[in-house]
């Protein structure tokens, strides 16, 4: 029966992480994946994670299965962390939100329920996105246009022809794909003006926002990192959302996300989570426990919240500054290119500008492990590595 298979290339983020593992150099640096690491170069569990599993280990009763929308302590927690504590959605009750596996697991139900309640819908995406979101959508058989989003020569947003294409093309009942923050893999957001400017334009073309919240925390800081979101959830009736808390608890493999949905009334975002909940049924049935058990165990005990952001602001302070020690030394090194857009992105990656033959030749090299479009996991530096970066960078630079 499969004989006539042949094999596929695997993700190309994923297969740099095998790369980077069987590579011999002592000196390689990993700066692929979006994982963050700490200034050792390790990812480790957050302290607030370790005492909420401790609390875990010893309070928890059962292992029967959650329902399809998973844990019911969570969604207050999904919601409070994207939309605010004091939200008029949340008390008008016309948001609903399921736990998923990971942020990827949202996607997919999202694209699923797009797909099956939508049909007509087309799906617009920024040039370029998150590399898995083109496979998920497909899956869903969503058919996907995009929209320009990163300007090569200001290393900015083309936001002019963003929103001109959207007007020229974008039909009412479609979708657009928006980032909360921390724009993967460019590392160049919205301002909230412009954030503004497209809120305007989503309302007055009654397109649908998915907003994909993965990054929240990273960027300048947990409120801060949602407030384009949060403007546009409070001018337009419906809108997805789907997030993640890999990154901002460092719960990566435990594979815990949100999927949130938002309508005009309580009757109609209950329809919707229903289809939404037949989506999770086919998928994957019902999400694993384990990750948002810690998430809602920090979130209800104030001293692991208290924690648990000060952890989430250490993170994102370390990114920063390294954001501008990488400048600082590129600068020093006397690299022909100015690197100084470094500073102005966020979260944890960096569209570096790096061509396809010098991010190749940084890791054929120097054992330098980059994603081949130039972005690069800023976390992967330290105070170890970053001089032989940045080395290796005008070198291969010139
Ligand atoms: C990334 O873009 O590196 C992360 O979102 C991890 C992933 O699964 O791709």
């Amino acid at each position: 029966m499969f004989k006539h298979l042949s094999a596929v290339p695997g993700d190309p983020l994923l297969a740099l992480i095998t790369a980077h593992k069987n590579d011999p150099n002592p000196n390689k640096v990993d700066l692929g994946v979006g994982v963050y690491k700490d200034d050792q170069g390790n990812t480790p569990v957050l302290n607030s994670v370790k005492k909420a599993e401790a609390i875990l280990l010893d309070q928890e009763h059962s292992k029967s299965y959650l329902g399809i929308n998973g844990a019911p302590e969570f969604t207050p927690v999904i919601q409070e962390l994207l939309l605010g504590e004091n939200s008029s959605i949340i008390d008008e009750k016309r948001i609903f939100s399921a736990q998923t596996p990971g942020g990827t697991g949202a996607l997919k139900v999202a694209a699923d329920f797009i797909s099956s309640s939508l049909p007509d819908t087309r799906i617009w995406v920024s040039d370029p996105t998150w590399g898995n979101h083109l496979p998920i959508f497909r899956s869903a058989g969503l058919s996907i246009e995009t929209y320009p989003y990163y300007d090569a020569k200001t290393n900015g947003v083309r936001f002019d022809d963003m929103m001109s294409s959207l007007k020229e093309n974008a039909k009412a009942g479609d979708t657009i794909l928006l980032h909360a923050c921390c724009h993967n893999p460019t590392g160049i957001d919205l301002s909230f003006e412009q954030w503004k400017i497209v809120t305007a334009f989503v309302a007055e073309r009654s397109l649908l926002p998915l907003v994909d919240a993965a990054y929240q925390g990273f960027g300048d800081g947990l409120d801060e990192d949602m407030a384009g979101l949060r403007h546009m959830a409070s001018q337009i009736p419906n809108m997805l959302i789907c997030n993640s808390f890999s990154k901002n608890f460092g719960i990566y493999r435990e594979r815990c996300g949100g999927l949130t949905v938002i309508a005009e009334t309580t009757e109609e975002a209950s329809n919707a989570y229903s289809i939404i909940g037949l989506a999770i049924r086919a998928n994957y049935s019902m999400p694993p426990a384990h990750g948002a058990a810690v998430v809602y165990t920090i979130m209800n005990h104030p001293e692991l919240k208290a924690e648990w952001i000060d952890e989430v602001n250490a993170m994102r302070d370390r990114i920063n500054g390294l954001r501008e020690k990488l400048v600082v030394k590129l600068a020093a090194s006397g690299v022909s290119k100015d690197f100084s857009f470094i500073r102005n992105q966020r979260g944890m990656f960096s569209y570096s500008g790096l061509t396809l033959e010098q991010v190749r030749k940084l890791r054929s090299d120097y054992s330098i492990y980059i994603a081949d479009t130039g972005r690069m996991n800023v976390a992967g530096i330290t105070d170890n590595n970053i001089d032989y970066v940045c080395d290796a960078i005008t070198c291969v630079v010139g």
